[in-house]
């Protein structure tokens, strides 16, 4: 279907404005990292955080939005460009509106997660790697994903028989063996603060 009859507006309430009245600057916070590697829990915990600090956000993770928005998305590389590419838009939106949007998705090819980076300006987008090794996340395995990868009965599998391709300059490197959930709260949240997004 062509564009071309389609004309973009200017809304009379900017973002700025948007975001003003909490007190923050929207962004996206983009958590990557393989299945297992805790990119919900820590999204979650840093969420958490965040509204305690009477900050207003959003966390869009990999299983809730499959089951709604992208349900009928597989795991083939066209899924998962497709998969990330509408998450980029959503995630845009969200900064929009004047929200920090907490993205947490495997997301596991570089070009993808730039073409999100690119969808927003440079200061609202912050990767962040949650780095925890392949062996970790399969002695982890909490939905006993990896057993039955290993099995051959998940085609695709992110790590198995799927690439990852680690970010190699994320904003926010976690390296998850090393450190407690909390220390990657601490890291994140003051990452924000000292660059301004909360004030
Ligand atoms: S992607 O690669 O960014 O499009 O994946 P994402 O949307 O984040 O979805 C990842 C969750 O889907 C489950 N799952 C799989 N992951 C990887 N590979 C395959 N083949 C697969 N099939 C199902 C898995 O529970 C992932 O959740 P997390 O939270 O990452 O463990």
């Amino acid at each position: 279907m062509s564009n071309e009859n389609i004309v973009w507006h200017e809304h009379h309430v900017s973002k700025k404005q948007r975001a003003k009245i909490k007190e923050q600057k929207s962004c996206i916070l983009w958590f990557t990292g393989l299945s297992g590697s805790g990119k919900s829990t820590i999204a979650n915990a840093v969420e958490v955080k965040l509204n305690e600090m009477g900050k207003h956000t959003y966390l869009l993770d990999g299983d809730n939005i499959r089951l709604g928005l992208n349900a009928g998305l597989g795991f083939s590389e066209e899924e998962r460009v497709e998969n990330i590419r509408r998450i980029g838009e959503v995630s845009k939106l969200f900064v929009d509106a004047g929200m920090i949007v907490l993205s947490a998705f495997i997301s596991p090819f570089k070009q993808e997660r730039e073409k999100v980076r690119k969808l927003v300006k440079k200061s609202e987008f912050i990767e962040v790697f949650i780095d925890t090794p392949l062996e970790v996340c399969q002695s982890r395995d909490p939905k006993g994903l990896y057993k039955k990868a290993q099995k051959g009965e998940i085609p695709n599998f992110t790590g198995i028989s799927s690439p990852y391709e680690a970010p190699k300059k994320a904003e926010i490197h976690i390296k998850t063996d090393k450190i407690l959930v909390e220390e990657s709260v601490q890291i994140i949240i003051e990452y924000l603060q000292e660059r301004g997004y909360l004030e």
